[in-house]
């Protein structure tokens, strides 16, 4: 059954095909109607090719709650994900979390649009090319994602020095894994690396934030630092598994390199525990591991295979995919129109970082 929250985003955007499920939502990717039909109007008969290249520049990604407003799930899912990405953090664009482009939350229906990233998750990378990865790149996706999470847990930014901002939320992910980290094509205005993809944190359903915890008056920050702590063990986590495809793959001489010490390192941060890390110990360990895997990223150098490089930016819509949105009818009159009358919100201004 399409669930309401599918129903009302037809009524503007055609679907294309679907990206992924997960406990709380479906994510597609779509198109937004009034474009599409206007570049079909336009381009159809005079330049089907520039067309369809046109309806692939505007594709986002989509998801929505699958859930019809139950209260239970307050605190994680797609609602929480868009009060996470719209309150918490702030909404100028960060380069390394991902780029929400509207949203929609009415308590019954819940939608939310970002930036389609053509490489996918980095999960699904490694199970379909373990072989595309340089020891280099386990350093790059450690650099960018603990960049990532400085900025999310302290607005931390190269610009501010990496200073912990007093107006930061203290965001934490809580669901920081493989299948999380978005892929896409290479920088080549010189703020990437090589010829290495982006990184891009993304699936905010489980975050949480300091002051979102009013359940909880009496907990300083320190006590909820514990959830900071596991992301900072699940990037961790994220770069072990990295290093046991990388070795499944025959480059056996990682095992004696400083990746493994660094990343035990980045581990034990676990075991000393949020109380004797504190805020500052976090971000610390955080900007020293930034700079190990900078220097380790630009020593070692190798670049990624060009077939994996291309896998990366391939845009996977097809021009058949493109031409069947325009065949399929919304077809949801059942739904009453007063309930899917109202419009998005936008989202997030583009600055550089
Ligand atoms: N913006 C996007 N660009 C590329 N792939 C995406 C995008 N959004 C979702 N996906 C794919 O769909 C999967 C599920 O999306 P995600 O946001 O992680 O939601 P959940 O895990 O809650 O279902 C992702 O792992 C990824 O493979
Ligand atoms: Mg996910």
């Amino acid at each position: 059954m399409l669930s309401l929250s599918r129903v009302h985003f037809g009524k503007t955007h055609y679907e294309v095909r679907k990206l992924g499920e997960g406990a709380f939502g479906e994510s597609y990717l779509a198109i937004n109607k009034t474009d599409a039909d206007q570049f079909r109007a336009r381009l159809y008969k005079t330049d089907r090719s520039r067309m369809y290249a046109e309806l692939r520049e505007q594709l986002v990604a989509v998801k929505f709650s699958l859930q019809q407003g139950n209260p239970e799930n307050d605190g994680v899912g797609i609602e929480n994900e868009i009060s996470v990405l719209t309150e918490a953090l702030p909404p100028e664009e960060h380069p390394r979390i991902i780029k929400l482009y509207q949203c929609f939350d009415d308590g019954h229906i819940a939608w939310l649009t970002t930036k389609y990233m053509t490489g996918g998750d980095l999960g699904d990378f490694l199970e379909l090319y373990p072989e595309g990865i340089p020891e280099s790149f386990i350093w790059h996706v450690g650099y960018q994602v603990a960049a990532a999470l400085a900025f999310l847990f302290f607005g931390a930014i190269v610009s501010n020095g990496m200073t912990a901002q007093p107006s930061a939320n203290c965001v934490c992910h809580g669901d920081l894994h493989a299948g999380n980290l978005f892929l896409g094509p290479a920088k080549t205005d010189g703020t990437g690396f090589g010829n290495y993809p982006e990184i891009v944190l993304a699936d905010f359903g489980e975050a949480d934030w300091y002051v979102s915890r009013e359940q909880a008056p009496d907990a300083g920050i320190v006590d909820f630092l514990g959830r900071h702590v596991r992301d900072v063990h699940d990037l961790n986590i994220v770069m072990e598994e990295l290093t046991n495809a990388m070795m499944a793959g025959g480059d056996c001489l990682a095992r004696d390199s400083m990746l493994l010490n660094v990343i035990d390192r980045l581990g034990t941060i676990r075991n000393t525990g949020p109380r004797k890390v504190g805020k500052q110990g976090l971000l610390r360990a955080l900007v020293d591991f930034m700079s190990i895997a900078d220097t380790e990223r630009r020593r070692l150098d190798n670049p990624m295979s060009e077939n994996a490089v291309a896998l990366i930016a391939a845009n996977k819509v097809s021009d058949d995919d493109l031409e069947m949105i325009f065949c399929r009818s919304a077809g949801h009159s059942r739904v009453k129109k007063s309930k899917l009358d109202q419009t998005a919100r936008d989202w997030r201004v583009t600055v550089a970082w």
